[in-house]
């Protein structure tokens, strides 16, 4: 059996004998203690106490448990569960993105072991243009990592440079019934726009769209994830990975693939738009997250409004402004700027600059970070290259696993 784990950022791999009990797995942990001081000589109680070691066992045994080891005296946690999300590159990251996905999964990863990923592959499937996609992957990258994201912390890659991913993806085909891909939401809604266009049904779907699920089971099987923090749209993708990772169970008799639970956003900020409707890239009413200032400016200027004069008092609730303002303020001052709606006498347009005012305010540093990251594209591809390097023995470690059980080893 093989045990990677990761110390000060840095994949180890050492070779053990079998684990069945926590004896032995107390064991091991002598192994793993004795590899990381061999290395940090310096710095070894640290290292052990802060518990730095993360063990990634091959062999599908349940390992999510704390235990007391003897030798370090202290309760050791090992695994905390993984959470997995891939983000789609489509440009220009807007404060609906922000709210909705970027921080709840940043929140996410404080509890859990993160992998997050740029889905650079799945963008193929509608990114025709290099220049394009190329641009987007460093965009969306270097806007989580200037949200927050921490690349220390959090396994960062691009799912292109895990080439295990697809290597899984064919096992997963094997499988996977062509009915069940029938069946998915993006496909089906293709479909019908052909029908209902009088087009051929199969006009402009590639095997890539009808596919997607299956590379989309691969990235969240791939790194035994526990729970995938998606938005609703996506359920139906981490339920069809569940299908397929249950039915390789199935197969052969054994876990040898772990089913993934979506975590859905339930409690995610719903984030107005321009127009009132939920803002999306699809209905053209976002506010950018890195527009320059000016811009930002004369985008919430164009926050849609009722007719209402200056002098009549307002409900805020019913007002997207104000639900904006409640995202990037505090509450004493959310308490004054309703008390303002519900005098009179403030303007929409008066409104808008409160408004502008807090989103600069809350923008303006994570636009710089961004700024600095995207002024150093070389710097970024690095951090990406690391976390790849990372990633990948975990990788490779569940696709042996699979290959074994499979009798293609
Ligand atoms: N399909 C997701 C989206 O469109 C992106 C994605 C790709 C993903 N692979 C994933 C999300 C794995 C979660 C887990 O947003």
């Amino acid at each position: 059996m093989t045990v990677s784990f990761v110390s000060r950022g840095k994949v180890h791999s050492l070779s053990c004998p079998r684990i069945s009990t926590l004896t032995e797995l107390s064991g091991l942990m002598y192994a793993a203690y004795a590899e990381v001081t061999v290395r940090h000589t310096e710095i070894k109680m640290i290292i052990i106490s802060r518990i730095l070691i993360r063990l990634f066992i091959t062999d599908s045994i349940e390992i999510n448990r704390t235990i007391y080891n003897p030798l370090l005296k202290r309760y050791i946690v090992f695994m905390k569960k993984i959470s997995l999300t891939g983000i789609k590159p489509t440009g220009d990251l807007h404060i609906g993105n922000y709210f909705g996905a970027i921080r709840p999964a940043l929140e996410l990863a404080k509890e859990y072991d993160a992998r997050y990923f740029i889905a650079d592959y799945h963008a193929l499937n509608t990114m025709k243009n290099p220049e394009e996609l190329n641009s987007t992957i460093r965009q969306v990258a270097a806007g989580w990592l200037a949200s927050g994201l921490d690349p220390e912390k959090v396994i960062f890659y691009r799912q292109s440079s895990i080439p295990e991913v697809f290597e899984l993806t064919t096992m997963l085909m094997a499988f996977t019934s062509k009915g069940l891909m029938n069946r998915a939401h993006a496909y089906k809604a293709a479909v019908q726009e052909n029908e209902e266009k009088g087009a051929d049904t199969d006009a402009g779907i590639n095997m890539g769209l009808f596919t997607y699920p299956v590379l989309m089971a691969a990235d969240i099987i791939i790194f035994d994830s526990d729970v995938v923090p998606v938005g609703k749209d996506q359920v139906q993708h981490i339920e069809m990975a569940q299908d397929i990772a249950q039915s390789i169970n199935a197969n052969y008799g054994k876990q040898v693939l772990k089913v993934p639970q979506a975590a859905v956003q339930e409690n995610a900020a719903v984030v107005p738009g321009l127009d009132g409707r939920k803002m999306s890239k699809s209905y053209g009413n976002t506010i950018p997250l890195f527009a320059p200032e000016k811009t930002l400016h004369k985008t919430i200027m164009r926050i849609v409004t009722n007719s209402q004069s200056v002098e009549e008092p307002k409900d805020p609730d019913t007002c997207q402004i104000f639900q904006l303002y409640k995202l990037f303020s505090q509450a004493g001052e959310q308490d004054a700027l309703a008390k303002r709606y519900r005098a009179g006498g403030m303007g929409w347009g008066e409104a808008k600059e409160e408004l502008f005012r807090v989103v600069n305010r809350t923008i303006a540093p994570i636009k710089e970070k961004y700024d600095a990251i995207m002024a150093d594209i070389p710097a970024l591809d690095k951090i990406l290259e690391q976390g790849a390097r990372k990633a990948r023995p975990i990788a490779a470690a569940v696709v042996n696993r699979f290959r074994k059980a499979a009798g293609i080893d």
